[in-house]
């Protein structure tokens, strides 16, 4: 018997696998038990009413897709009627994906969205910021900061802070997340990409430039987490590109206590079953008892100096 169970600052999970926000929705429920995962998160949700980008939203690339879907949204109040209510009938932790505008515009949603039936707000701060040009909130120590904080005045559920591999210094962004009061980060978002249909030499996406996925970026992610989770006390959930159960061990090796599943549903819509039976399966031919003994635990025989580390993005 593995002992699955996961702590993630004040929220205890059944087991570490939940979905990527903007990869599951209710929809999933014709092919999957709810039940079976650590959370249920939902896909970010505005206060503004979106349509979204213009098509095509997606297109695959080499052991991966790009997506620029923009985010379409109902709304708050659609979300708080009919989305929320919803989930109820499983008894897993709801987790609110929230993006917004503004900081006021963040902490204003996360407040009217603490309702009772969300156990946790994941702050998706790697969306523009107009108050910067459209700049991510995460791209910027200062910005991440500023939303975060104010979002924690707002709300007292547990606030998840997930973060852009778009950044030059990701641990310096776990930091300023961290002292702004997340209890937990999520890393991290899709990597900035294009691609071009050399036939008709024009982008594949109707947005020209969108977010790479899948296991193209998983060893990029994984770096990512190491260095984060090596820069912070809060748990790092690690995302990007995992497939099976051994992915996940790998990112829960570099640091991560849980892990988030995305572009490997839309290959095979049960595929956090199978991490999760792939993980528990990996435990016991390793006589592990738990799974969280797993966290951080790779071997490095040179240990890099932070320094080290962040002069690591200049090779
Ligand atoms: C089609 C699609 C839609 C996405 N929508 C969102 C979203 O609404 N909010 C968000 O925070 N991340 C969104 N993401 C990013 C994923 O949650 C995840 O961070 C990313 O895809 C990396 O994980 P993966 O390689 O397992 O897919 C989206 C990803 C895809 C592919």
């Amino acid at each position: 018997m593995v002992d699955l169970r996961v702590n993630l600052g004040s929220l205890t999970l059944k087991n570490p696998v939940m979905p990527a926000s903007g990869t599951f929705g209710l929809e999933h429920r014709k092919v999957m038990d709810f039940g079976r995962l650590g959370a249920c998160v939902t896909k970010s949700v505005t206060p503004k009413l979106r349509t979204g980008n213009p098509t095509p939203r997606v297109c695959e690339t080499d052991a991966g897709m790009l997506n620029s879907i923009g985010i379409p949204s109902k709304g708050l109040k659609h979300f708080r009627e009919q989305v929320i209510p919803a989930f109820a009938a499983w008894d897993t932790p709801l987790v609110v994906s929230v993006s917004a505008d503004t900081v006021d515009e963040f902490a204003q949603a996360c407040a009217e969205l603490s309702v009772p039936g969300v156990a946790a707000i994941e702050a998706n701060i790697s969306c523009p910021n107009l108050d910067a040009d459209g700049r991510a909130f995460a791209m910027s120590a200062r910005d991440t900061t500023a939303v975060l904080a104010a979002i924690r005045a707002r709300t007292s559920l547990p606030l998840w802070a997930k973060l852009t591999p778009n950044t030059g210094d990701i641990a310096a962004i776990a930091r300023a997340a961290e002292d702004a009061g997340a209890e937990a980060l999520v890393v991290a978002n899709t990597i900035l990409g294009m691609a071009i249909d050399v036939h008709t030499r024009r982008p594949k996406l109707g947005n020209v430039m969108g977010g790479l996925s899948g296991p193209a970026v998983k060893p990029i992610i994984v770096r990512m987490v190491y260095q984060c989770a090596r820069a912070v006390r809060i748990p790092v959930i690690g995302c990007g590109g995992i497939m099976t159960g051994e992915d996940a061990v790998e990112y829960l090796l570099a640091g991560a206590a849980a892990v988030q599943v995305g572009t490997a549903s839309f290959l095979h819509p049960g595929a956090m079953i199978a991490v999760i039976d792939g993980l528990e399966r990996y435990c016991a031919e390793h006589s592990i008892s738990r799974v969280d003994q797993l966290t951080g635990a790779v071997v490095v025989d040179n240990q890099l100096s932070e320094r080290t580390l962040r002069d690591a993005i200049q090779l």
